[in-house]
């Protein structure tokens, strides 16, 4: 019998078909995962043969000796968590079991319930809880979800950021803090802008139920976009351990302040796709400044929108111009998540024999040049997850810090309608206006 065994909570549910099921055949392949067994909890009558079927068609195996081999790992369990009798029956199939990993990717409103009766359960060895966001709505509610989870799983409490866990997002302390060239000049003295934006071609899908509740601003700005943007900003820890480096994070969330300048979007259609009207925003730019000495001034631009022209997660840092009246124009490193894992830094050459200054970027792709099979996000929390370290988990603190500065944004914006945008355009004009998206794209 394999040691250990990581449950999923909602198996049938869109993000275990679109990330996690995938992520762990990756891993698989990748040599992760071998002495884990994987249970599949749901309320549909799927049985060990439908989570198979679906498992194969999201993964798309192309090794069958290998997929067989993985398959073999997948069970599937059909339980409904509000009901007590077959929950309880569920959960006594896990006493006496060793080391367990919960994740729990059900509607977020099943949290506490589930938790408080895993938190009885009477395994040997360890029992640690993974969520996905969001957690809570908003402040109040996120302390409250902390607390009710602390008390059956302590501190073996993991909320999941998958963003985290991108490589790009992992290597920007890398680049920061192992590199001379960036650090001198990584302040409010040389920096002029960053950047940081993730635009998606889907809709909100099936998910509308679910969006209509929570919108951009809470779907990724909360998270993903702040989550990036206190990696870029934090000050080097003492030590890096995860404990410092969430420390350090929080610092900045808590410095983190909107301005003014705020566009709410919706894309046109979207109230037939939830059925009613809505003033659910599909697209969210705005700019914030963070106070603290480091980033006085520097505009911080945050975007997020569904149903645009391209699928792509990147940040961009703008450096200051030099002043010696040559007509360059600004260096920028660029760090892109999506569609592949770049690092570009673009610099003011001339070409031989001509007199004008260029752009010219150096550049390196983790995900298309180095390794095809990279790590992918959930895979890299999994793996965390299991030998009990958080460094790429976020930290409660950093989620409350988070939902202060989306409140802060919401009461800025209050009253404010969502423009609406064609699907599938480009970058709303009105973003334009209060967002330098030049670099966008390249
Ligand atoms: C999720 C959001 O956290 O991230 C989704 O809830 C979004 O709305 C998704 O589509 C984007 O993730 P990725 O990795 O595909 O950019």
């Amino acid at each position: 019998m394999a040691k250990k065994t990581l449950v999923i909570f909602g198996i049938t549910g869109d993000l275990a078909s679109r990330k996690l099921l995938p992520a762990l055949w990756n891993g698989f392949l990748n040599g992760r995962f071998k002495d884990l067994s994987i249970w599949g909890v749901g309320r549909k009558p799927w049985g060990n043969a439908g989570l198979h079927k679906n498992a194969r068609e999201v993964c798309e195996p192309k090794d069958e000796k290998a997929w067989q081999a993985f398959e073999k790992k997948l069970e599937f369990f059909r339980v409904d968590v509000e009901d007590e009798k077959e929950f309880n029956g569920f959960c006594e199939k896990l006493d006496g079991r060793s080391d367990l990993l919960f994740m729990l990717a059900t509607l977020p409103s099943l949290y506490e319930k589930i938790s408080a009766r895993l938190g009885k359960l009477e395994n040997k060895g360890y029992r640690r809880l993974m969520i996905e966001k969001p957690f809570g709505h908003d402040l109040k509610s996120a302390r409250a979800l902390h607390a009710e989870l602390a008390k059956d799983f302590g501190e073996e409490v993991y909320p999941m950021d998958h963003y985290l866990g991108k490589s790009a997002v992992r290597n920007i302390v890398v680049l920061r803090f192992s590199n001379p060239l960036f650090e001198p000049v990584w302040n409010n003295q040389y920096i002029q802008s960053v950047q940081i934006i993730q635009t998606e071609q889907q809709g909100v899908g099936h998910r509308a139920a679910f969006y209509d509740e929570t919108g951009a601003l809470k779907d990724m700005v909360q998270s993903h976009l702040v989550q990036m943007l206190a990696r870029v900003a934090m000050e080097c820890p003492k030590k890096w351990v995860p404990a410092e480096v969430a420390k350090e994070k929080a610092i900045v969330l808590e410095a983190l302040r909107p301005s003014d300048d705020i566009v709410f979007g919706q894309y046109a259609g979207y109230e037939k796709e939830v059925g009613h009207a809505s003033n659910t925003e599909t697209f969210v730019a705005l700019k914030a400044f963070i106070d603290t000495p480091r980033w006085k001034g520097v505009p911080f631009y945050l975007l997020a929108g569904k149903n645009l022209e391209s699928r792509f997660a990147q940040i961009v840092i703008t450096f200051k111009p030099m002043h010696y009246n040559v007509p360059a124009l600004p260096s920028t490193l660029t760090i892109t998540l999506q569609p592949e894992e770049k690092f570009i830094l673009k610099v003011n050459l001339k070409r031989a024999g001509e007199s004008e200054l260029e752009p010219f970027k150096m550049e390196y792709c983790e995900s298309c040049e180095i390794r095809p099979r990279s790590p992918q996000a959930y895979e890299v929390l999994f793996e965390e997850a299991l030998e009990g370290k958080k460094t790429f988990f976020t930290w409660w603190p950093e989620i409350e810090a988070a939902w202060e500065f989306v409140e802060a944004v919401q009461k800025k914006a209050k009253g404010k309608k969502p423009l609406t945008y064609k699907p599938g355009s480009p970058i709303p004009k009105a973003a334009e206006k209060i967002v330098d998206w030049k670099e966008y794209g390249e």
